[in-house]
């Protein structure tokens, strides 16, 4: 079964601080989008990959990708993440009915082997997520208070890529949309619809980068060779 990718990189990225979208920001003088389009086309089983952009960084996406991963598809995204993943899905093929991932460029040291088994996974159960224990013991809050003690053993950190096949994806994205709901992942679209999705094991590496400190961490990572 064949697998495409889509990488959303359109955020704007306001909580970096950088005074711009967060895909074209370098670290060790590679930016975001093209070092997680790089980590996507180092799985194998990956073809096409399609990148989300904002609307006014098309030309510039264009440029980096052709220069360090050519045959990228760029499209423009949209307000909120759903929007730009929506985008990428109408720019799969005409009946293409593999796999899709869904990364996020903030995610740029995604291990291959990650990625080939949440594809595997999705194309085995439909769809699939890598996930991550928790180490931290996590609290329900309102405002100052804390309202509860949440269950450690029972939660997961959700990464990407995401892994659907097509019609599970369009499927639940269709009912996102219809049913005007936001979701913060691809997974909760799909998990809305009572089917299945499956966990594999993330990888630290695949940290999202968020903070001005996540880039520094990102920096380190790759002086070290451990990128
Ligand atoms: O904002 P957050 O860090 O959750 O974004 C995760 C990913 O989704 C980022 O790679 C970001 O560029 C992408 N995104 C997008 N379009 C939006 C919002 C976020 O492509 N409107």
């Amino acid at each position: 079964m064949e697998t495409l990718a889509i990488l959303v990189a359109a955020g704007r990225g306001e909580r970096m601080g950088a005074g711009r979208p967060k895909a074209f920001l370098a670290v060790a003088g590679q930016t975001l989008l093209v070092r997680s389009a790089r980590a996507l086309r180092a799985a194998p089983s990956v073809g096409a990959i399609v990148a989300v952009v904002p609307a006014d960084a098309l030309e510039e996406a264009r440029g980096l990708l052709d220069a360090s991963v050519p045959g990228c598809v760029v499209v423009a995204g949209g307000g909120r993440r759903q929007d730009s993943v929506k985008a990428g899905l109408d720019a799969m093929p005409e009946g293409f009915e593999g796999v899709v991932l869904v990364h996020d460029a903030a995610r740029p040291f995604v291990p291959a082997d990650v990625v080939e088994a949440v594809a595997a996974a999705a194309r085995e159960h439909g769809a699939a997520i890598p996930a991550v224990p928790l180490t931290d013991t996590v609290k329900e809050v309102q405002g100052a208070r804390v309202m509860g003690t949440l269950d450690r053993g029972r939660l997961a950190a959700a990464q990407t890529p995401q892994a659907f096949r097509r019609d599970v994806l369009s499927r639940a994205y269709g009912r996102a949309f219809a049913d005007s709901i936001t979701v913060t992942d691809e997974s909760m679209a799909v998990e809305r619809l009572g089917l299945p999705v499956v966990c594999v094991e993330g990888s630290a590496r695949s940290r999202k980068l968020t903070t001005p400190d996540d880039l520094e961490w990102a920096e380190r990572l790759v002086q070290d060779g451990n990128a």
